[in-house]
């Protein structure tokens, strides 16, 4: 068969059977000689489900403090040179009606792990958020917490839950996290989520420090036994306050491609195209639809906090320009040729 041939076959497999074998997959992280392929069938798969639409979640911020002290995140715990915030409930519902006003019909409430927010004083405001906005679809990103935790939150209307897997290869895991941390309670958060109801978003970084292809294919095969309905990815970006800022940056050319693959195994998913992404490089979110992904979170965090929720270095959509961080993206989108969405926009299974 001839070299065109063999790469058009690849690609086809991963779209016929959603799957590959591990050896496969290795052969299409490590070389661009696919990306071409993939990414026009992976754009082909996100029409055939979701059409030229692309969802936006109004993203709020609410705490940046943090008790974890993950090796790669700037809000971690230790890091003594971050001013920390937290958001009254108040401003929280400030941020929503801003939101609402401008059509968005989902809001993501993510924090550190911050243990303030006790169930009460969190599922409080979810409940809030949900009597003012029974048509908004409420997502919370809070990290790891108990069962009993998860389910309040949900019994008082929050619907999707956001946590990274982060590495399912257990001693990735245990490279990028504190001994206080574990792969195990990672992994059984998120099925707690899934049996409560939940519609869950799991992912990782990529180009994580230690991270290798194989790391990489496990966290593809996690992905397929959680079966989630949203996956976040985006470039490990260093961050000069914690143990890792010697690790270069993840790239763009392999988190793309990683977008294109996670379309081919899941069609229906809602995939983000990150800030992360849109960090390494000026046209990386617009590059992240081109290869299949579906969503962007515009962030609705008031101004004077947005550069204090400093994951990594860099980080857009910080600054004063930032205010109309929304109208900024929405436009941006829709130049890249895309219909905006603001509606709550449900995985389609
Ligand atoms: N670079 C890129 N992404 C990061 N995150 C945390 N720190 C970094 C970093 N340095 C990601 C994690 C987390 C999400 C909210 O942000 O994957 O789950
Ligand atoms: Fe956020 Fe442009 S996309 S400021």
């Amino acid at each position: 068969m001839s070299e065109k041939g063999k790469t058009q076959d690849l690609v086809t497999k991963l779209y016929e059977n959603r799957d590959l074998t591990d050896e496969e997959f290795k052969t299409l992280l490590e070389t661009d000689e696919y990306d071409e392929a993939l990414f026009e069938k992976a754009v082909q798969v996100r029409k055939e489900h979701y059409g030229d639409k692309v969802y936006l979640r109004g993203l709020i911020e609410y705490t940046n403090y943090c008790k974890n002290n993950c090796n790669y995140c700037g809000i971690r715990k230790s890091n003594q040179n971050l001013e920390r915030y937290r958001l009254s409930k108040e401003q929280i519902l400030e941020c929503c009606k801003e939101g609402y006003e401008l059509g968005y019909r989902t809001f993501v409430l993510q924090g550190g792990e911050d243990i303030y927010f006790k169930d009460e004083i969190l599922c409080d405001i979810i409940s809030d958020i949900h009597r003012e906005y029974p048509d908004c679809a409420i997502t919370i990103s809070a990290g790891e917490r108990s069962k009993a935790s998860y389910q309040k939150m949900f019994d008082a209307g929050a619907t999707r839950y956001l946590l990274r897997h982060e590495a399912a290869d257990d001693s990735l895991y245990r490279k990028l996290h504190p001994g206080t941390m574990s792969l195990d309670n990672r992994k059984k958060c998120l099925f707690d989520l899934k049996e409560i109801g939940y519609q869950v978003g799991a992912g990782f970084m990529v180009g994580a420090p230690y991270q290798t292809t194989e790391n990489l294919i496990a966290d593809l095969r996690f992905l397929q036994e959680l079966e989630p309905d949203m996956i976040g990815i985006g470039p490990y970006i260093k961050h000069k306050d914690t143990p890792y800022k010697w690790f270069s940056n993840g790239s763009m050319e392999l988190t793309l491609r990683l977008l294109a693959i996670l379309r081919l195994m899941f069609p229906y998913v809602l995939l983000p195209s990150t800030t992360a992404l849109g960090t390494i490089d000026p046209q990386g979110r617009e590059l992240g639809l081109q290869a299949g992904a579906n969503v962007v979170m515009p962030n609705l965090s008031p101004v004077d906090v947005r550069d204090k929720y400093t994951l990594y270095e860099n980080k857009i959509c910080t600054g004063e320009e930032s205010a109309q961080c929304r109208s900024c993206l929405e436009m941006r989108v829709k130049a890249a040729g895309y219909e905006v969405v603001t509606d709550r926009g449900d995985v389609k299974r």
